[in-house]
């Protein structure tokens, strides 16, 4: 991993848990996929885990990868309506939620305008609103967060209950990994992000690059990085791209269906112990420090 990366340790004259304390009553627990570099396996896992913990109550699968978005195609729908009209004041978020099954809503991000991947603070904050006034029809909340550094992707991820960091055993993720964690831990030092290793070949490859990034993690940003999944490169997962429905939904038998049915239990359990913080009050404090 390149030593400029690792040079820093994170500021501690920053915000603290407690001064973002909750003040919102909601009870939606909110989990943020995220990753440094694209292509890691973000979605593919926002997917499968929307829906098993759409099993559980309702849940909203929020694709904040916003002008490019794509979760829909992995639920099987065509939204009508988008995260455009939220942003443009045309409509609310209960109404451009799309129904995908039992259980699950898709609030989609546009495509093709370019405009969502970098919404000003104004904009930011009305979605903040939005999502606020929808909150309490939901028991949980997957953001399937857009690849790289913004001030969204970090402000989504600081405002979640939790945190999935994505990384495949390739160096380069495993860099652009480090550069997000390092971000997000300046913003939010009490944050316990947890980590994916997707796409392994060799299960000792990926145990070497969970334990690289928990040495740097630990070294330089003096935070203990948890490992709670390696899922296997799997021809599985472009099956169910090219079927449009979430891995674990109706061939879930595959090794890497069993290792997401796996991870869904452990987020399940692991959300289950935050005391919601309230995902639209949070962003909104995020913003504004
Ligand atoms: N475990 C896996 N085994 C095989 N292929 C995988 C696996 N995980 C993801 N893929 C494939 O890798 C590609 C990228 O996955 P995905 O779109 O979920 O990544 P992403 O992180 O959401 O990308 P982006 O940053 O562009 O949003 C897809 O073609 C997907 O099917
Ligand atoms: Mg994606």
């Amino acid at each position: 991993m390149q030593e400029t990366l690792l040079n820093q340790s994170v500021s501690s004259s920053v915000l603290t848990e407690q001064s973002i304390a909750p003040c919102s009553t909601t009870a939606m627990r909110s989990l943020c996929v995220v990753s440094g570099k694209g292509g890691t396996g973000k979605s593919m896992i926002s997917a499968s885990l929307a829906f098993m913990l759409s099993e559980q109550g309702n849940t909203l699968l929020f694709d904040a990868d916003l002008g490019v978005a794509n979760a829909h195609i992995l639920q099987g729908i065509r939204p009508t309506h988008t995260i455009a009209e939220v942003i443009a004041g045309t409509a609310s978020i209960s109404n451009v939620v799309t129904p995908c099954y039992e259980g699950l809503d898709l609030l989609a991000g546009g495509s093709g305008v370019a405009q969502l991947a970098s919404l000003n603070g104004g904009e930011l904050e009305l979605l903040a609103a939005g999502l606020r006034s929808v909150e309490e029809r939901y028991s949980h909340m997957v953001v399937d967060s857009a690849a790289g550094l913004s001030r969204q992707t970090v402000a989504f991820a600081a405002a979640s209950d939790r945190v999935l960091v994505v990384t495949t055993p390739a160096v380069t993720a495993l860099t652009d990994a480090y550069a997000f964690l390092k971000v997000l831990l300046t913003r939010r030092p009490h944050c316990r992000p947890r980590l994916v290793i997707n796409r392994v070949v060799l299960p000792e490859e990926g145990e070497r690059a969970a334990e690289r990034l928990i040495d740097v993690t630990k070294r330089f940003l003096g935070v203990e990085l948890e490992c709670v999944a390696q899922l296997p490169d799997d021809r599985a997962a472009f099956v169910a791209t090219q079927e449009q429905r979430p891995v674990v939904r109706g061939g879930g038998d595959s090794p890497l269906g069993l290792a997401l049915m796996d991870l869904g239990r452990y987020v399940s359990a692991d959300l289950d112990k935050v005391r919601p913080r309230g995902f639209g009050t949070s962003l909104h404090n995020h913003l504004i420090g």
